[in-house]
């Protein structure tokens, strides 16, 4: 299983360290939690610092765009050096022409919704997409709790992108740790976001990934 650790609770004032201390410990992808205090009720950055995440890593870097039409930054972030850019579908209206928007700045293509939105709101994108992402909190914080019905959400899914026949990655993001990556990985998922389980003052961040590929052997 990928892993991609979100820098939200990373340490702000040395950034670049914390984005290559996980580089180094093998993780795969950095994610980047963008928040703009309406679509949800934090705000946290925008492009020019992931701009800098992105100066300080060779790894491939996506953008979460937890904001309100999103479409206004795509170019911002393709210029930041994004590789794949993850919408919410309650904030695009219009998902198809959002989808052809990131296809003509020619990144890669993610959806995703929140916990209680129904699946149903998805279903006829998933052939278009690179990535769907369930979330597995409510958008807007880090360190929040598993929400279990996500598991069963996983499961369906993975489901609909087989019968599909979609190479599509499946990621979960939020209160993935080394108690849930297990149920997340066997649900079908092939990403994790891991937040506070990788940024935390409690132990190191090559620690942190060590104890999740523990908990997923
Ligand atoms: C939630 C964010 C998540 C979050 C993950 O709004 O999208 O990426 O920061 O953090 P943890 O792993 O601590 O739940
Ligand atoms: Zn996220």
């Amino acid at each position: 299983m990928k892993l991609a650790p979100s820098i939200y609770t990373a340490d702000f004032a040395r950034l670049g360290e914390q984005v290559k201390e996980a580089e180094r410990a093998g993780v795969d992808w950095i994610h980047l939690d963008v928040m703009d205090g309406a679509f949800v009720p934090n705000i946290t950055f925008g492009a020019a610092i992931c701009r800098a995440v992105h100066k300080s890593t060779s790894l491939p870097c996506e953008a979460h765009l937890m904001v309100q039409a999103p479409e206004r930054f795509f170019a911002d972030y393709k210029e930041a050096g994004m590789r794949r850019i993850i919408v919410h579908v309650e904030a695009c209206p219009h998902l198809y022409s959002t989808i052809q928007e990131l296809r003509k700045l020619e990144m890669q293509v993610g959806i995703t919704l929140n916990p209680l939105t129904p699946l149903s709101a998805i279903e006829e994108a998933l052939p278009l997409v690179d990535l769907v992402l369930i979330m597995s909190v409510e958008p807007g914080y880090g360190g929040q709790t598993y929400i279990p019905g996500s598991t069963q959400r996983i499961r369906r899914v993975r489901e609909m992108l087989d019968a599909i026949g979609s190479q599509a990655e499946l990621e979960v993001d939020g209160g993935v740790n080394v108690r849930t990556i297990r149920q997340v990985r066997d649900a079908g998922a092939s990403i994790a976001v891991v937040g506070s389980s990788v940024y935390s003052p409690k132990h190191s961040v090559a620690e942190g990934v060590a104890a999740l590929r523990r908990a997923l052997e």
